[in-house]
């Protein structure tokens, strides 16, 4: 039930410290020891490419799954829009592991995929929210979300949720691989970190409803840059905004905006602008200036060790490759309170459906 709540999407939000402990319970021992199937291991360390594929959301959380994957397992790892894949298939590897994300387990334009997976003969994994869903009953191994049900049409606890059971599978497979990155990754002790840094965001959530106040009230576009891991959060940040309060809203690779689309930069356009990435930490705040000197409002939302003291939301500091699961907070905070204060009905935006069972 929502309990106090008005409506299930901020509950939902606000559980996400939970899922995240949850998960730890659930996946690790006493002794910080990853524990996952180990017909699984072994199936996804003999591959030679991981293909995950997914809609939405959930694509959205596949390719920050990428990042993490490649970087603790070396196995290159290939995402897809499910309804794309389905009718297009790439040339595959010779030894491909494919790997389905659905919080609900039943998408259509997913289904259609593994049917083809499973014609091949070919290894699968389904990581859902969902125990005996469709995409669960039909791929070789599950892993579950343990998300709890997720009741509002946008999803929130099943993202995150997400890109941690791909963390945990990363760290898994990398340290059967000796991959020393892998065995170097205390995922159990960055889990907690991550707990603690989306409490202490879903705490200051008032400092989150003024800024969509001052920004988001009557805009009718906004823009959302990252870098690197940051620019798979855009996408799910543009795609939480828009769904919910309609707000136009594209997420974009910081760099590209000024290949065409700055040209859609007038004054009082909010860019909400993500930094967490070492390597382009810099860069980004060059684009913000770009955006700046153009009239944009930018609301910029920065890991503590990058951050100066006009930034709007500072994120506690987790390992880069996990940061998604923290800075993914007060973009759907943003979303949340842009539709909220617009009277919408959030948890149930128009002509959308918890789960697509169609093509
Ligand atoms: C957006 C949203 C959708 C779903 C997508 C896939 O907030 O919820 O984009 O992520 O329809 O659904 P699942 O994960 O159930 O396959």
């Amino acid at each position: 039930s929502k309990g106090t709540y008005e409506f299930y999407m901020l509950k939902e939000i606000d559980e996400q410290p939970s899922v995240m402990r949850r998960l730890s319970k659930e996946y690790f021992n006493d002794d910080a020891d990853v524990k996952v199937d180990a017909n699984i291991v072994q199936s996804v360390a003999q591959s030679d490419r991981i293909y995950i594929l997914a809609a939405g959301t959930s694509y959205h959380a596949g390719l920050v799954g990428k990042n993490i994957i490649e970087k603790y397992t070396d196995i290159p790892v290939e995402v897809g829009i499910a309804s794309e894949f389905g009718y297009h298939f790439p040339k595959l590897s010779k030894k491909p592991f494919f790997i389905f994300l659905s919080q609900s387990g039943e998408t259509a334009d997913s289904r259609v995929v593994l049917k083809q997976v499973n014609q091949l003969g070919l290894p699968s994994l389904t990581i859902t929210n969902v125990a005996g869903s469709t995409l669960s009953r039909e791929a070789t191994y599950t892993m579950l979300l343990k998300a709890g049900p997720e009741i509002a049409v946008a999803s929130t606890k099943a993202y995150t949720a997400q890109v941690a059971v791909q963390a945990i599978l990363a760290k898994a497979v990398g340290e059967y691989l000796k991959i020393a990155a892998a065995i170097d990754f205390d995922l159990k002790r960055q889990l907690a970190l991550v707990a603690e840094g989306m409490q202490e965001i879903v705490d200051g959530k008032e400092k989150i409803n003024s800024l969509a106040k001052k920004y988001l009230a009557t805009t009718r576009n906004a823009f959302y840059i990252g870098r690197g891991v940051d620019y798979a959060v855009a996408l799910e940040g543009a795609l939480k905004l828009k769904e919910v309060s309609y707000i136009q809203t594209e997420g974009f690779a910081a760099a590209e905006l000024k290949h065409g689309t700055i040209a859609l930069i007038e004054k009082g356009v909010p860019v909400v602008t993500l930094i967490n990435d070492p390597a382009t930490a810099d860069l980004t705040r060059g684009n913000i200036q770009e955006v700046e000197s153009r009239g944009a409002n930018v609301i910029t939302i920065v890991a503590k060790k990058f951050a100066k003291a006009t930034d709007d939301i500072i994120l506690p500091d987790v390992d880069y490759y996990l940061s998604p699961l923290v800075t993914v907070v007060p973009a759907q905070l943003l979303a949340y309170y842009a539709s909220k204060n617009k009277g919408l009905d959030v948890d149930k935006p128009r002509n959308l459906a918890k789960s697509v069972t169609v093509e």
